[in-house]
């Protein structure tokens, strides 16, 4: 059978090009090898078996993910190792153990007294073992206990007590994303590992082993000096990166491996403004890159070979419009392609723009596609 090429597709679409996302992985992969931890690479981003496949680094993982869903997904594929770092609710306890059940090593994380106590009153009535992280909070960027409180040793204590060994610590330096400058992500990752070090130390001077101490976001990853103390990095976003990446120069514009195929579907010339078939629900509603020095609009608009045309964005969006116009609002001069004519849009966040579709189409040579990869949603 001929394999279908990009000009036939039906828009908007979701590309993805396997060259660059390989290049991406191995970058990761060759700076945790450097700094001598574990990759545990968070799946939240591609929720794709066949693009984890690739991150991993045995068939049973480790992974992390953001959802149990995720999970769920991941396991039925034989994932074993999966660690769930958002803070565990009381109504997901039956789900975790339906996992548990099915031979995956779970491990949660919380990071309060109150969730402590649910956790140990299931662990009691369900004769169960969990396995378990404190987050420490590194950054004040969104959750986590603070590092020096005494509040890290009252939960680490009442769950020993309550017979559920603490594993370790997590922390995520969300703030990598508000830094200005490489030195200042560089600081960040310093100031990360060094939280979650302290916490560690502080345990196992209370005399609890913590043989786990994770820490990452994809900035803090890749700038890491060095990451003594640390056992495992989690990053998500670099297998693919996106503009909003390339705002904080972690990665260059032909480094994004994700995009978006669309279609002209007509035109206000005398406004300069190119109507597409991808508005924010093929896009979604990120605007990341407004708070940046370049402000991408919705996406950065590229040729059929992902070349960058003409400073050309998506400067305003409707669910299912897209309008595409030059950056400096010029109408004089402007790109005139016909309605069919098709474009490719780099995404300000590729977590949000994958969630709005069910699969990749995977780009081979001269615009064939070379698979189509499903990908999960939901919860
Ligand atoms: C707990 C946790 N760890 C790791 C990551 C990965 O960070 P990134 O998306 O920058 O790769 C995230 C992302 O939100 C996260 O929430």
């Amino acid at each position: 059978m001929t394999k279908q090429v990009l000009e036939q597709l039906e828009t908007p679409a979701l590309l993805l090009d396997p060259a660059r996302m390989d290049r991406n992985i191995e970058r990761m992969r060759n700076q945790a090898r450097r700094l001598g931890v574990t990759l545990r690479p968070h799946v939240k981003t591609n929720k794709s078996m066949d693009v984890t496949r690739r991150m991993m680094e045995t068939p049973e993982g480790p992974i992390t993910v953001s959802t149990l869903r995720e999970a769920d997904y991941f396991a039925a594929h034989g994932v074993k190792d999966i660690l769930y770092a958002v803070c565990i609710a009381p109504n997901k306890l039956d789900h975790v153990m339906r996992l548990q059940d099915q031979g995956v090593r779970l491990t949660l994380i919380l990071d309060s007294m109150e969730a402590a106590r649910v956790l140990a009153q299931c662990a009691h009535e369900a004769q169960r073992h969990f396995e378990l992280l404190i987050e420490v909070d590194s950054d004040g960027h969104r959750s986590g206990v603070n590092p020096d409180s005494g509040e890290l040793l009252s939960i680490a204590q009442f769950l020993e007590a309550a017979g559920i060994p603490v594993q370790g610590i997590l922390t995520h330096a969300g703030s990598s994303y508000d830094c200005t400058s490489t030195d200042a992500i560089c600081a960040m990752a310093e100031q990360e590992r060094a939280a979650a070090v302290h916490a560690a130390q502080r345990l196992r001077a209370a005399g609890i082993a913590c043989p786990v101490v994770s820490v990452g976001s994809t900035p803090t990853a890749l700038f890491a000096e060095r990451l003594e103390g640390i056992t495992e990095v989690r990053a998500g976003v670099f297998v693919f990166f996106d503009l909003f990446m390339a705002g904080l120069n972690v990665c260059g514009v032909d480094d994004i491996a994700l995009s978006v195929l669309a279609t002209v579907i007509g035109h206000q010339r005398e406004k300069g403004w190119t109507i597409l078939d991808a508005g924010w629900m093929a896009m979604s509603r990120d605007r990341g890159t407004a708070r940046q020095p370049v402000d991408q609009g919705y996406g950065l608009v590229c040729d059929l070979d992902g070349r960058p045309l003409e400073d050309l964005i998506l400067v305003g969006a409707n669910q299912e419009h897209g309008i595409m116009a030059h950056r400096s609002g010029k109408i004089e001069g402007a790109l005139q392609l016909p309605v069919g004519a098709q474009v490719r849009i780099l995404p300000n966040h590729a977590c949000p723009t994958a969630a709005q579709y069910d699969h990749y189409k995977v780009l081979g040579p001269g615009h064939e596609i070379e698979a189509t990869w499903p990908r999960i949603s939901g919860w």
